[in-house]
């Protein structure tokens, strides 16, 4: 089953446009992302708080609530603002098991103003799971909600 990022994009402006409150615009988000994109099992946001990534809005199952920075595969895309999208995460140095179904991830990182300020997490069971076309419209959605965010609050930093 493939993804519809058009239809997707537009469902994402739907929700959340008019609306100002970012915990309830980033809950709705996720809900929507996890819903819509097939074939994963977890899909979060972890917030940039101090040097720790904090778990925000998810859906899945209960996840690792602190995540340093540099560590893991939320901690590494975060530290180096550049999303990572592992194929297999037994084969990631340091990847984070939450949930032992996951097979392959994709991290994506959240900026305003040249800061990483959260990341986008999504796993899923199958190997493989996300292209490089997967990467790049997901990247372009996130970019979307951050630029909805930036719209109401100026300063993302510890945003939610
Ligand atoms: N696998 C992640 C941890 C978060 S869970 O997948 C929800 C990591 O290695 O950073």
């Amino acid at each position: 089953m493939t993804t519809d990022y058009d239809l997707l994009d537009k469902q994402l402006e739907a929700l959340i446009d008019g609306e100002t409150d970012l915990l309830a615009m980033s809950a709705n988000m996720v809900g929507l992302l996890f819903a819509e994109i097939s074939d994963i099992n977890w899909l979060g946001l972890y917030l940039l708080r101090a040097d720790d990534l904090v778990l925000g809005p998810f859906q899945g199952n209960p996840a690792c609530v602190r995540i340093p920075l540099g560590q893991g595969v939320c901690g590494t895309a975060a530290r180096n603002a550049q999303t990572i999208r592992t194929d297999d995460v037994h084969t990631f140095d340091g990847h984070i098991a939450c949930d032992p179904a996951s097979r392959s991830e994709i991290v994506v990182p959240l900026q305003a103003r040249g800061k990483v300020f959260a990341v986008l997490d999504i796993d899923s069971p199958q190997k493989a799971r996300f292209s490089q076309e997967d990467q790049v419209r997901i990247e372009k959605l996130s970019l979307h909600f951050v630029q909805r965010l930036a719209s109401v609050k100026s300063d993302l930093n510890e945003f939610i």
